[in-house]
Protein backbone atom coordinates (compact mmCIF):
# COMPACT_ATOMS: atom_id res chain seq x y z
CA UNK A 1 0.00 0.00 0.00
CA UNK A 2 1.17 3.65 -0.76
CA UNK A 3 -0.09 6.45 1.41
CA UNK A 4 0.26 9.87 -0.14
CA UNK A 5 -1.03 13.71 -0.35
CA UNK A 6 -1.30 14.18 -3.76
CA UNK A 7 -2.41 11.57 -6.19
CA UNK A 8 -1.67 12.21 -9.65
CA UNK A 9 -2.40 9.81 -12.71
CA UNK A 10 -0.49 10.34 -15.91
CA UNK A 11 2.57 12.14 -16.60
CA UNK A 12 2.24 14.35 -19.88
CA UNK A 13 1.88 18.36 -19.60
CA UNK A 14 -1.50 17.71 -17.70
CA UNK A 15 -0.17 15.94 -14.77
CA UNK A 16 3.60 16.73 -14.88
CA UNK A 17 2.60 20.71 -14.54
CA UNK A 18 -0.06 20.07 -11.68
CA UNK A 19 2.81 18.18 -9.89
CA UNK A 20 5.29 20.71 -10.14
CA UNK A 21 3.16 23.51 -9.09
CA UNK A 22 1.92 21.97 -5.96
CA UNK A 23 5.46 20.55 -4.83
CA UNK A 24 7.28 24.26 -5.42
CA UNK A 25 4.28 25.40 -3.40
CA UNK A 26 4.65 22.91 -0.54
CA UNK A 27 7.53 20.80 0.15
CA UNK A 28 6.12 19.58 2.96
CA UNK A 29 3.37 17.51 0.69
CA UNK A 30 4.49 14.24 -0.88
CA UNK A 31 3.18 13.60 -4.59
CA UNK A 32 2.63 10.81 -6.10
CA UNK A 33 3.22 10.11 -9.94
CA UNK A 34 1.40 7.01 -11.44
CA UNK A 35 2.77 6.69 -15.06
CA UNK A 36 1.72 3.32 -16.95
CA UNK A 37 4.56 2.83 -19.02
CA UNK A 38 7.18 4.99 -19.20
CA UNK A 39 7.75 8.78 -17.63
CA UNK A 40 7.78 9.96 -21.15
CA UNK A 41 5.63 8.68 -23.15
CA UNK A 42 2.37 10.38 -23.91
CA UNK A 43 0.27 12.41 -26.08
CA UNK A 44 2.10 15.63 -24.90
CA UNK A 45 5.31 13.92 -26.41
CA UNK A 46 4.49 13.51 -29.96
CA UNK A 47 2.59 17.22 -30.28
CA UNK A 48 4.31 18.98 -33.14
CA UNK A 49 2.53 21.68 -34.27
CA UNK A 50 3.06 24.25 -30.90
CA UNK A 51 1.44 26.04 -28.29
CA UNK A 52 -1.00 29.21 -29.06
CA UNK A 53 -0.50 31.81 -26.88
CA UNK A 54 -1.39 35.97 -27.45
CA UNK A 55 2.57 36.95 -27.45
CA UNK A 56 3.06 39.70 -30.01
CA UNK A 57 0.45 41.96 -28.18
CA UNK A 58 0.90 44.70 -31.56
CA UNK A 59 -0.17 42.62 -33.87
CA UNK A 60 -3.14 40.10 -31.94
CA UNK A 61 -5.02 40.20 -28.90
CA UNK A 62 -6.82 38.44 -26.38
CA UNK A 63 -10.20 39.21 -28.53
CA UNK A 64 -8.61 37.56 -31.47
CA UNK A 65 -7.82 34.25 -30.06
CA UNK A 66 -10.65 34.15 -28.06
CA UNK A 67 -13.11 34.45 -31.10
CA UNK A 68 -10.78 32.49 -33.59
CA UNK A 69 -10.99 29.56 -30.10
CA UNK A 70 -15.52 30.37 -30.30
CA UNK A 71 -15.56 30.11 -34.05
CA UNK A 72 -13.80 26.92 -34.05
CA UNK A 73 -16.22 25.54 -31.20
CA UNK A 74 -18.84 26.02 -33.64
CA UNK A 75 -21.35 27.80 -30.65
CA UNK A 76 -20.59 25.27 -28.16
CA UNK A 77 -17.94 26.49 -25.90
CA UNK A 78 -17.85 27.79 -22.57
CA UNK A 79 -17.12 31.67 -23.28
CA UNK A 80 -16.09 31.99 -19.39
CA UNK A 81 -13.32 29.12 -19.52
CA UNK A 82 -12.59 30.53 -23.23
CA UNK A 83 -11.38 33.99 -21.05
CA UNK A 84 -9.39 32.15 -18.63
CA UNK A 85 -7.50 29.85 -21.03
CA UNK A 86 -6.77 32.84 -23.42
CA UNK A 87 -5.74 35.30 -21.09
CA UNK A 88 -3.76 33.07 -18.33
CA UNK A 89 -1.94 31.27 -21.52
CA UNK A 90 0.87 33.80 -21.73
CA UNK A 91 2.37 33.45 -18.25
CA UNK A 92 1.72 29.67 -18.29
CA UNK A 93 4.16 29.62 -21.65
CA UNK A 94 6.54 31.46 -19.65
CA UNK A 95 6.58 29.11 -16.59
CA UNK A 96 7.44 26.18 -18.96
CA UNK A 97 10.40 28.82 -20.22
CA UNK A 98 11.54 29.39 -16.87
CA UNK A 99 11.12 25.36 -16.79
CA UNK A 100 13.71 25.27 -19.61
CA UNK A 101 11.65 24.89 -22.40
CA UNK A 102 12.72 25.88 -25.85
CA UNK A 103 11.10 27.42 -28.41
CA UNK A 104 12.31 28.41 -31.94
CA UNK A 105 13.37 32.02 -32.58
CA UNK A 106 13.66 34.11 -35.36
CA UNK A 107 17.20 34.10 -37.16
CA UNK A 108 19.14 36.12 -35.18
CA UNK A 109 16.88 37.66 -33.01
CA UNK A 110 15.64 36.57 -29.37
CA UNK A 111 11.69 37.23 -30.82
CA UNK A 112 10.04 33.94 -30.74
CA UNK A 113 9.23 32.89 -34.31
CA UNK A 114 5.33 32.56 -34.63
CA UNK A 115 3.69 30.33 -36.71
CA UNK A 116 -0.31 29.96 -37.56
CA UNK A 117 -2.35 26.85 -37.88
CA UNK A 118 -5.59 26.40 -39.06
CA UNK A 119 -8.78 28.38 -37.78
CA UNK A 120 -6.20 31.21 -36.51
CA UNK A 121 -5.97 34.49 -37.55
CA UNK A 122 -2.62 35.18 -36.07
CA UNK A 123 0.57 33.65 -36.16
CA UNK A 124 0.28 32.93 -32.71
CA UNK A 125 2.05 29.07 -32.27
CA UNK A 126 5.23 28.65 -30.50
CA UNK A 127 7.02 26.01 -31.48
CA UNK A 128 9.92 23.92 -31.63
CA UNK A 129 10.71 22.91 -34.52
CA UNK A 130 8.40 19.86 -35.51
CA UNK A 131 9.47 18.27 -31.88
CA UNK A 132 6.95 20.46 -29.62
CA UNK A 133 5.53 18.09 -27.31
CA UNK A 134 9.24 16.36 -27.36
CA UNK A 135 10.53 19.26 -26.07
CA UNK A 136 8.26 20.19 -23.30
CA UNK A 137 7.62 16.80 -21.86
CA UNK A 138 11.12 16.78 -21.79
CA UNK A 139 11.19 20.09 -20.00
CA UNK A 140 8.50 18.95 -17.23
CA UNK A 141 10.42 16.21 -16.52
CA UNK A 142 13.84 17.60 -16.07
CA UNK A 143 12.11 19.85 -13.26
CA UNK A 144 10.14 17.41 -11.79
CA UNK A 145 13.63 15.80 -11.01
CA UNK A 146 14.67 19.11 -9.19
CA UNK A 147 11.45 18.30 -6.40
CA UNK A 148 12.54 15.86 -4.16
CA UNK A 149 9.19 15.84 -3.16
CA UNK A 150 7.35 14.04 -6.06
CA UNK A 151 8.27 10.28 -6.71
CA UNK A 152 7.01 9.30 -10.27
CA UNK A 153 6.18 5.43 -10.47
CA UNK A 154 6.76 3.95 -14.04
CA UNK A 155 4.57 0.91 -15.29
CA UNK A 156 2.09 1.45 -12.87
CA UNK A 157 -1.30 0.91 -14.17
CA UNK A 158 -3.99 2.45 -12.70
CA UNK A 159 -7.35 0.12 -12.42
CA UNK A 160 -9.84 1.89 -10.70
CA UNK A 161 -10.83 5.05 -8.87
CA UNK A 162 -11.69 3.76 -5.10
CA UNK A 163 -14.62 5.34 -3.62
CA UNK A 164 -16.98 4.80 -0.85
CA UNK A 165 -18.29 2.10 -3.30
CA UNK A 166 -15.22 0.45 -2.03
CA UNK A 167 -16.34 0.82 1.62
CA UNK A 168 -19.73 -1.07 0.74
CA UNK A 169 -22.01 1.66 0.11
CA UNK A 170 -24.09 2.43 -2.18
CA UNK A 171 -22.69 5.33 -4.84
CA UNK A 172 -25.27 6.21 -7.63
CA UNK A 173 -24.53 8.85 -10.38
CA UNK A 174 -27.17 11.62 -8.77
CA UNK A 175 -25.28 11.36 -5.13
CA UNK A 176 -23.59 14.67 -5.01
CA UNK A 177 -21.10 13.28 -2.02
CA UNK A 178 -19.02 11.07 -4.01
CA UNK A 179 -15.38 11.12 -2.46
CA UNK A 180 -12.28 9.46 -4.39
CA UNK A 181 -9.82 8.63 -1.79
CA UNK A 182 -7.13 7.10 -4.45
CA UNK A 183 -6.85 4.11 -6.64
CA UNK A 184 -6.04 0.52 -7.41
CA UNK A 185 -2.87 0.12 -9.53
CA UNK A 186 -1.83 -2.72 -11.27
CA UNK A 187 2.50 -2.20 -10.56
CA UNK A 188 3.58 -4.49 -13.81
CA UNK A 189 6.75 -5.27 -13.04
CA UNK A 190 5.33 -7.69 -10.26
CA UNK A 191 1.74 -7.95 -10.95
CA UNK A 192 0.54 -7.23 -8.00
CA UNK A 193 -2.68 -4.74 -7.61
CA UNK A 194 -1.78 -2.38 -5.15
CA UNK A 195 -3.46 0.16 -2.96
CA UNK A 196 -3.17 3.71 -3.28
CA UNK A 197 -4.60 5.57 -1.00
CA UNK A 198 -4.66 10.06 -1.14
CA UNK A 199 -5.79 13.43 0.43
CA UNK A 200 -6.65 14.45 -3.08
CA UNK A 201 -6.57 12.57 -6.35
CA UNK A 202 -5.72 14.46 -9.69
CA UNK A 203 -6.88 12.07 -13.30
CA UNK A 204 -4.54 13.35 -15.80
CA UNK A 205 -4.61 10.17 -18.60
CA UNK A 206 -4.53 12.33 -21.78
CA UNK A 207 -6.68 10.96 -24.41
CA UNK A 208 -8.49 8.07 -26.01
CA UNK A 209 -7.76 8.03 -30.15
CA UNK A 210 -7.06 4.41 -29.91
CA UNK A 211 -10.64 3.27 -29.91
CA UNK A 212 -10.19 4.28 -33.26
CA UNK A 213 -8.09 1.89 -36.43
CA UNK A 214 -6.43 5.09 -37.69
CA UNK A 215 -5.55 7.77 -34.74
CA UNK A 216 -2.21 9.65 -34.76
CA UNK A 217 -2.28 8.86 -30.56
CA UNK A 218 0.18 6.49 -29.20
CA UNK A 219 -0.95 3.01 -27.86
CA UNK A 220 -1.50 4.44 -24.08
CA UNK A 221 -4.14 6.68 -25.78
CA UNK A 222 -6.71 4.15 -24.43
CA UNK A 223 -9.30 6.50 -22.10
CA UNK A 224 -8.29 4.93 -19.32
CA UNK A 225 -9.17 7.73 -16.74
CA UNK A 226 -12.43 8.70 -18.68
CA UNK A 227 -13.99 5.31 -18.36
CA UNK A 228 -12.41 4.87 -14.54
CA UNK A 229 -14.41 8.34 -13.58
CA UNK A 230 -17.57 7.19 -15.17
CA UNK A 231 -17.31 3.76 -13.46
CA UNK A 232 -16.69 5.98 -10.52
CA UNK A 233 -20.00 7.39 -10.92
CA UNK A 234 -18.54 10.76 -12.23
CA UNK A 235 -19.91 12.81 -15.38
CA UNK A 236 -18.52 13.11 -18.79
CA UNK A 237 -19.79 15.73 -21.19
CA UNK A 238 -19.87 16.41 -24.78
CA UNK A 239 -17.79 12.60 -25.94
CA UNK A 240 -19.18 12.85 -29.51
CA UNK A 241 -16.99 15.41 -30.06
CA UNK A 242 -13.71 13.32 -31.50
CA UNK A 243 -11.43 15.48 -33.36
CA UNK A 244 -10.03 13.69 -36.86
CA UNK A 245 -6.73 15.34 -37.77
CA UNK A 246 -6.62 15.84 -41.69
CA UNK A 247 -3.27 15.23 -42.59
CA UNK A 248 -2.16 11.84 -41.23
CA UNK A 249 0.86 10.27 -43.61
CA UNK A 250 -1.26 7.92 -45.49
CA UNK A 251 0.82 4.62 -45.75
CA UNK A 252 -1.42 1.66 -46.41
CA UNK A 253 -0.42 -1.30 -43.86
CA UNK A 254 2.33 1.23 -41.85
CA UNK A 255 2.18 1.88 -38.26
CA UNK A 256 0.12 2.07 -34.87
CA UNK A 257 -0.15 4.86 -34.16
CA UNK A 258 -0.33 7.25 -37.61
CA UNK A 259 2.16 9.62 -38.38
CA UNK A 260 1.03 12.89 -37.89
CA UNK A 261 1.82 15.77 -40.93
CA UNK A 262 1.55 19.05 -39.09
CA UNK A 263 -0.97 21.86 -39.71
CA UNK A 264 1.75 24.04 -39.18
CA UNK A 265 3.12 22.54 -42.81
CA UNK A 266 -0.21 24.09 -44.05
CA UNK A 267 0.76 27.37 -42.42
CA UNK A 268 3.95 27.34 -44.00
CA UNK A 269 2.25 27.11 -47.39
CA UNK A 270 1.44 23.53 -48.18
CA UNK A 271 -1.59 23.10 -50.21
CA UNK A 272 -4.01 20.25 -50.51
CA UNK A 273 -5.04 18.63 -53.72
CA UNK A 274 -5.89 15.84 -55.75
CA UNK A 275 -3.81 12.74 -57.06
CA UNK A 276 -3.91 14.75 -60.08
CA UNK A 277 -2.56 17.96 -58.41
CA UNK A 278 -5.92 19.62 -58.69
CA UNK A 279 -6.61 22.31 -55.18
CA UNK A 280 -10.18 21.39 -54.09
CA UNK A 281 -10.53 23.32 -50.45
CA UNK A 282 -12.30 26.39 -51.82
CA UNK A 283 -15.00 24.71 -52.55
CA UNK A 284 -15.79 24.05 -48.82
CA UNK A 285 -14.56 27.29 -47.36
CA UNK A 286 -12.61 30.85 -48.25
CA UNK A 287 -9.71 30.04 -45.52
CA UNK A 288 -8.99 26.88 -48.08
CA UNK A 289 -5.96 24.41 -46.93
CA UNK A 290 -6.06 26.49 -43.51
CA UNK A 291 -9.52 26.22 -42.53
CA UNK A 292 -10.44 24.75 -39.36
CA UNK A 293 -10.00 21.03 -38.65
CA UNK A 294 -13.50 19.68 -38.83
CA UNK A 295 -13.81 21.49 -41.71
CA UNK A 296 -10.82 20.36 -43.59
CA UNK A 297 -11.23 16.74 -42.26
CA UNK A 298 -14.78 16.38 -43.53
CA UNK A 299 -13.42 17.70 -47.27
CA UNK A 300 -10.59 15.80 -47.35
CA UNK A 301 -13.11 12.85 -46.31
CA UNK A 302 -15.78 13.77 -48.75
CA UNK A 303 -12.79 14.21 -52.35
CA UNK A 304 -11.79 10.74 -51.37
CA UNK A 305 -14.72 9.30 -51.18
CA UNK A 306 -16.32 11.34 -54.40
CA UNK A 307 -13.26 10.36 -56.06
CA UNK A 308 -12.81 6.68 -54.98
CA UNK A 309 -9.48 7.57 -53.92
CA UNK A 310 -7.71 6.14 -50.06
CA UNK A 311 -5.75 9.95 -49.80
CA UNK A 312 -5.56 13.56 -51.04
CA UNK A 313 -2.09 15.51 -50.97
CA UNK A 314 0.14 18.12 -49.36
CA UNK A 315 1.87 19.64 -51.79
CA UNK A 316 4.88 21.44 -50.98
CA UNK A 317 7.16 21.33 -53.28
CA UNK A 318 6.96 24.89 -54.22
CA UNK A 319 8.79 25.65 -50.30
CA UNK A 320 12.19 26.50 -50.12
CA UNK A 321 13.89 23.28 -49.17
CA UNK A 322 16.29 24.50 -46.56
CA UNK A 323 14.05 26.49 -44.45
CA UNK A 324 11.13 23.64 -44.90
CA UNK A 325 14.13 20.78 -43.55
CA UNK A 326 14.94 23.93 -40.58
CA UNK A 327 11.33 23.90 -39.66
CA UNK A 328 9.91 20.03 -40.00
CA UNK A 329 13.17 17.96 -39.92
CA UNK A 330 11.61 14.88 -38.38
CA UNK A 331 7.90 15.28 -41.00
CA UNK A 332 11.32 15.74 -43.97
CA UNK A 333 12.85 12.82 -42.19
CA UNK A 334 9.51 10.50 -42.02
CA UNK A 335 8.25 10.49 -45.39
CA UNK A 336 12.18 9.80 -47.18
CA UNK A 337 12.43 7.30 -45.20
CA UNK A 338 8.69 5.62 -46.97
CA UNK A 339 10.41 7.22 -50.20
CA UNK A 340 8.79 10.53 -50.49
CA UNK A 341 10.54 13.43 -51.05
CA UNK A 342 8.71 16.44 -49.99
CA UNK A 343 10.06 18.33 -52.28
CA UNK A 344 9.74 16.89 -55.14
CA UNK A 345 6.63 14.38 -54.35
CA UNK A 346 3.10 15.24 -53.04
CA UNK A 347 2.42 14.07 -49.82
CA UNK A 348 -0.41 11.03 -49.42
CA UNK A 349 -2.13 12.33 -46.61
CA UNK A 350 -5.56 11.20 -44.79
CA UNK A 351 -7.60 12.21 -41.63
CA UNK A 352 -7.04 10.19 -38.60
CA UNK A 353 -8.70 9.87 -34.93
CA UNK A 354 -6.03 13.04 -33.27
CA UNK A 355 -8.32 14.09 -30.33
CA UNK A 356 -10.98 13.65 -27.47
CA UNK A 357 -12.94 17.23 -27.20
CA UNK A 358 -15.27 16.04 -24.49
CA UNK A 359 -14.32 14.07 -21.25
CA UNK A 360 -14.97 14.32 -17.27
CA UNK A 361 -16.98 17.01 -17.03
CA UNK A 362 -15.06 19.40 -14.85
CA UNK A 363 -15.39 22.96 -13.69
CA UNK A 364 -13.13 26.59 -13.88
CA UNK A 365 -11.21 24.85 -11.10
CA UNK A 366 -10.79 21.37 -12.76
CA UNK A 367 -12.80 20.19 -9.95
CA UNK A 368 -14.85 17.12 -11.38
CA UNK A 369 -18.34 15.76 -9.50
CA UNK A 370 -16.33 13.32 -7.68
CA UNK A 371 -15.05 15.40 -4.29
CA UNK A 372 -11.40 15.38 -3.73
CA UNK A 373 -11.15 14.59 -7.28
CA UNK A 374 -9.75 16.41 -10.16
CA UNK A 375 -8.82 16.21 -13.88
CA UNK A 376 -6.51 17.98 -16.32
CA UNK A 377 -5.57 17.74 -19.56
CA UNK A 378 -6.99 16.05 -22.57
CA UNK A 379 -9.09 13.50 -20.55
CA UNK A 380 -11.35 16.53 -19.25
CA UNK A 381 -14.09 18.53 -21.01
CA UNK A 382 -13.57 21.93 -19.68
CA UNK A 383 -16.02 24.18 -22.22
CA UNK A 384 -12.65 25.41 -24.49
CA UNK A 385 -13.51 23.33 -27.06
CA UNK A 386 -17.06 23.88 -27.98
CA UNK A 387 -17.83 20.79 -30.93
CA UNK A 388 -13.86 21.78 -32.48
CA UNK A 389 -10.76 22.05 -30.87
CA UNK A 390 -8.68 24.79 -32.43
CA UNK A 391 -5.22 23.79 -33.47
CA UNK A 392 -2.57 23.88 -30.70
CA UNK A 393 -4.75 24.79 -28.06
CA UNK A 394 -4.58 21.62 -26.22
CA UNK A 395 -1.40 22.27 -24.48
CA UNK A 396 -2.21 25.88 -23.20
CA UNK A 397 -5.65 24.24 -21.86
CA UNK A 398 -3.10 21.72 -19.88
CA UNK A 399 -1.10 24.34 -18.51
CA UNK A 400 -3.74 26.68 -17.35
CA UNK A 401 -5.52 24.07 -15.77
CA UNK A 402 -2.82 22.85 -14.07
CA UNK A 403 -2.06 25.85 -12.49
CA UNK A 404 -5.50 26.11 -11.53
CA UNK A 405 -5.95 22.87 -9.95
CA UNK A 406 -2.87 23.21 -7.77
CA UNK A 407 -3.99 26.92 -6.54
CA UNK A 408 -7.57 25.26 -5.85
CA UNK A 409 -5.74 22.04 -3.91
CA UNK A 410 -2.96 23.61 -2.07
CA UNK A 411 -5.77 25.16 0.88
CA UNK A 412 -7.85 22.46 1.26
CA UNK A 413 -5.41 19.49 0.95
CA UNK A 414 -4.45 20.51 4.74
CA UNK A 415 -8.40 19.55 5.46
CA UNK A 416 -8.59 16.10 3.88
CA UNK A 417 -7.41 12.68 5.77
CA UNK A 418 -6.36 9.87 4.20
CA UNK A 419 -10.01 6.87 4.26
CA UNK A 420 -9.17 4.43 6.68
CA UNK A 421 -10.58 0.48 6.20
CA UNK A 422 -10.09 0.80 2.47
CA UNK A 423 -10.06 -3.18 1.44
CA UNK A 424 -7.48 -4.34 -0.35
CA UNK A 425 -8.28 -5.62 -4.86
CA UNK A 426 -10.18 -8.70 -4.48
CA UNK A 427 -8.74 -10.87 -7.13
CA UNK A 428 -10.62 -14.62 -4.96
CA UNK A 429 -11.67 -16.50 -7.86
CA UNK A 430 -10.08 -15.54 -10.96
CA UNK A 431 -7.50 -17.76 -13.16
CA UNK A 432 -5.10 -16.41 -15.55
CA UNK A 433 -6.19 -15.86 -19.05
CA UNK A 434 -5.80 -18.95 -21.83
CA UNK A 435 -7.20 -16.82 -24.84
CA UNK A 436 -5.25 -13.93 -25.19
CA UNK A 437 -6.35 -14.06 -28.73
CA UNK A 438 -10.16 -12.74 -27.63
CA UNK A 439 -8.71 -9.86 -25.93
CA UNK A 440 -6.76 -8.46 -28.91
CA UNK A 441 -9.31 -9.84 -31.49
CA UNK A 442 -12.13 -7.49 -29.71
CA UNK A 443 -9.48 -4.80 -29.73
CA UNK A 444 -9.59 -4.81 -33.75
CA UNK A 445 -13.23 -5.30 -33.79
CA UNK A 446 -13.88 -2.77 -31.76
CA UNK A 447 -11.96 0.03 -33.48
CA UNK A 448 -13.93 -1.77 -36.52
CA UNK A 449 -16.77 -0.97 -35.28
CA UNK A 450 -15.86 2.83 -34.01
CA UNK A 451 -14.32 3.48 -37.90
CA UNK A 452 -16.89 2.31 -39.78
CA UNK A 453 -20.18 3.33 -37.83
CA UNK A 454 -18.97 6.57 -35.60
CA UNK A 455 -16.52 7.81 -37.94
CA UNK A 456 -16.39 11.68 -39.43
CA UNK A 457 -19.69 11.41 -41.08
CA UNK A 458 -22.49 9.63 -38.61
CA UNK A 459 -25.94 8.78 -39.05
CA UNK A 460 -28.74 7.64 -37.15
CA UNK A 461 -28.39 3.73 -38.40
CA UNK A 462 -24.51 3.55 -38.40
CA UNK A 463 -25.23 4.68 -34.83
CA UNK A 464 -27.80 1.78 -34.10
CA UNK A 465 -25.86 -0.10 -35.55
CA UNK A 466 -22.08 0.39 -33.58
CA UNK A 467 -24.34 0.30 -29.80
CA UNK A 468 -25.95 -2.76 -31.00
CA UNK A 469 -22.34 -4.25 -31.73
CA UNK A 470 -20.85 -2.79 -28.57
CA UNK A 471 -23.32 -4.27 -26.33
CA UNK A 472 -22.30 -7.99 -27.49
CA UNK A 473 -18.41 -6.75 -27.17
CA UNK A 474 -19.43 -5.38 -23.04
CA UNK A 475 -20.57 -8.50 -22.49
CA UNK A 476 -17.79 -10.96 -23.88
CA UNK A 477 -15.38 -8.33 -22.15
CA UNK A 478 -17.15 -8.30 -18.82
CA UNK A 479 -17.70 -11.96 -18.87
CA UNK A 480 -13.45 -12.54 -19.30
CA UNK A 481 -12.74 -9.44 -16.60
CA UNK A 482 -14.67 -11.43 -13.88
CA UNK A 483 -13.63 -14.38 -14.14
CA UNK A 484 -9.77 -14.00 -15.24
CA UNK A 485 -6.54 -11.87 -13.42
CA UNK A 486 -6.40 -8.42 -14.53
CA UNK A 487 -4.27 -7.29 -17.60
CA UNK A 488 -3.02 -4.09 -18.97
CA UNK A 489 -4.94 -5.12 -22.14
CA UNK A 490 -8.00 -6.64 -20.57
CA UNK A 491 -8.38 -3.33 -18.86
CA UNK A 492 -7.61 -1.07 -21.61
CA UNK A 493 -9.91 -3.16 -23.85
CA UNK A 494 -12.71 -2.56 -20.83
CA UNK A 495 -11.61 1.07 -21.02
CA UNK A 496 -12.24 1.69 -24.79
CA UNK A 497 -15.42 -0.33 -24.82
CA UNK A 498 -17.09 2.64 -21.99
CA UNK A 499 -15.24 5.19 -24.45
CA UNK A 500 -16.66 3.82 -27.51
CA UNK A 501 -20.53 3.44 -25.90
CA UNK A 502 -20.31 7.08 -24.45
CA UNK A 503 -19.14 8.30 -28.04
CA UNK A 504 -22.04 6.47 -29.84
CA UNK A 505 -24.25 7.32 -26.83
CA UNK A 506 -23.72 10.98 -26.69
CA UNK A 507 -23.63 11.44 -30.87
CA UNK A 508 -26.98 9.37 -30.97
CA UNK A 509 -28.47 12.25 -28.57
CA UNK A 510 -27.00 15.12 -30.35
CA UNK A 511 -30.00 15.52 -33.30
CA UNK A 512 -28.22 18.35 -35.44
CA UNK A 513 -24.35 18.43 -36.62
CA UNK A 514 -22.42 20.91 -35.40
CA UNK A 515 -18.50 21.18 -35.38
CA UNK A 516 -16.79 17.58 -35.35
CA UNK A 517 -20.47 15.64 -35.09
CA UNK A 518 -21.92 15.26 -38.77
CA UNK A 519 -25.14 12.90 -39.39
CA UNK A 520 -26.70 12.65 -42.58
CA UNK A 521 -30.05 12.77 -40.51
CA UNK A 522 -30.08 16.11 -39.19
CA UNK A 523 -27.27 18.19 -41.51
CA UNK A 524 -27.67 21.56 -39.99
CA UNK A 525 -27.13 23.15 -37.17
CA UNK A 526 -29.98 22.68 -34.56
CA UNK A 527 -31.09 26.81 -33.16
CA UNK A 528 -30.31 25.91 -29.81
CA UNK A 529 -27.28 24.91 -27.48
CA UNK A 530 -27.16 21.29 -25.93
CA UNK A 531 -24.73 19.99 -23.51
CA UNK A 532 -24.79 16.19 -23.23
CA UNK A 533 -23.74 15.05 -20.07
CA UNK A 534 -23.55 11.03 -19.44
P1 LIG B 1 -0.90 12.80 -22.14
O1 LIG B 1 0.22 13.64 -22.56
O2 LIG B 1 -1.42 11.84 -23.13
O3 LIG B 1 -0.45 12.00 -20.84
C1 LIG B 1 -1.27 10.97 -20.33
C2 LIG B 1 -0.49 10.21 -19.29
O4 LIG B 1 -1.35 9.35 -18.58
C3 LIG B 1 0.60 9.32 -19.86
O5 LIG B 1 1.71 9.46 -19.02
C4 LIG B 1 0.01 7.93 -19.74
O6 LIG B 1 0.95 6.91 -19.64
C5 LIG B 1 -0.76 8.07 -18.46
N1 LIG B 1 -1.83 7.09 -18.28
C6 LIG B 1 -2.90 6.87 -19.08
N2 LIG B 1 -3.66 5.89 -18.57
C7 LIG B 1 -3.08 5.50 -17.41
C8 LIG B 1 -3.38 4.53 -16.43
N3 LIG B 1 -4.45 3.72 -16.53
N4 LIG B 1 -2.56 4.39 -15.38
C9 LIG B 1 -1.44 5.16 -15.24
N5 LIG B 1 -1.10 6.09 -16.16
C10 LIG B 1 -1.91 6.26 -17.22
N6 LIG B 1 -1.80 19.74 -28.93
C11 LIG B 1 -1.38 21.01 -29.03
O7 LIG B 1 -1.83 21.88 -28.29
N7 LIG B 1 -0.44 21.33 -29.98
C12 LIG B 1 0.10 20.42 -30.83
O8 LIG B 1 0.95 20.74 -31.63
C13 LIG B 1 -0.35 19.09 -30.74
N8 LIG B 1 0.13 18.14 -31.59
C14 LIG B 1 -0.24 16.84 -31.39
C15 LIG B 1 0.33 15.85 -32.19
C16 LIG B 1 0.04 14.52 -31.97
C17 LIG B 1 0.66 13.46 -32.83
C18 LIG B 1 -0.85 14.17 -30.93
C19 LIG B 1 -1.18 12.73 -30.67
C20 LIG B 1 -1.45 15.13 -30.17
C21 LIG B 1 -1.15 16.48 -30.38
N9 LIG B 1 -1.71 17.48 -29.60
C22 LIG B 1 -1.30 18.78 -29.74
C23 LIG B 1 -2.62 17.16 -28.49
C24 LIG B 1 -1.81 17.19 -27.19
O9 LIG B 1 -0.54 16.63 -27.40
C25 LIG B 1 -2.50 16.41 -26.09
O10 LIG B 1 -3.84 16.74 -26.02
C26 LIG B 1 -1.86 16.71 -24.74
O11 LIG B 1 -0.49 16.50 -24.82
C27 LIG B 1 -2.47 15.84 -23.68
O12 LIG B 1 -1.74 15.98 -22.49
P2 LIG B 1 -2.23 15.20 -21.20
O13 LIG B 1 -1.27 15.53 -20.12
O14 LIG B 1 -3.66 15.45 -20.99
O15 LIG B 1 -2.12 13.65 -21.61
C1 LIG C 1 -0.48 19.66 -35.51
O1 LIG C 1 0.71 19.90 -35.37
O2 LIG C 1 -1.08 19.71 -36.57
C2 LIG C 1 -1.25 19.27 -34.30
C3 LIG C 1 -1.65 20.49 -33.58
C4 LIG C 1 -2.73 20.17 -32.60
O3 LIG C 1 -3.23 19.07 -32.53
O4 LIG C 1 -3.11 21.10 -31.88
Amino acid sequence: MIETDVLIIGSGIGGLSTAIKIAEARPDLSITVLTKTIEGESNTRYAQGGVAAVWDAEVDSYTKHREDTLDAGDGLCDQKIVDIVVSEGPDRVRDIIDWGARFDKKKDTIEYDLAREGGHSEKRILHYKDLTGWEMQRAVMAKTDELPNITIYEHYFAIDLITQHHLGHSVTRLRQDIQCYGTYALNKKNNVIETILARVTVVATGGAGQVYRATTNPVIASGDGISMAYRAKGWTENMEFVQFHPTSLYHPGGDNPVFLVSEAVRGFGGILKSKEGEEFMHKYDPRKSLAPRDIVARAIDNEMKVRGEDCMYLDCRHLNHEDFVGHFPTIYDKCKSIGIDPMKDMIPVAPACHYMCGGIKVDDLGQTTIQRMYAVGECTSTGLHGANRLASNSLLEAMVFAHRIAADILPKVDAWSIQKGIPDWNAGGTTDPKEMVLITQSIKELKEIMSSYVGIVRSNVRLKRALDRLELLYHETEEIYNTTTISPQLCELRNLITIAYLITRSARLRKESRGLHYTTDYPDRAPFVQTNVI
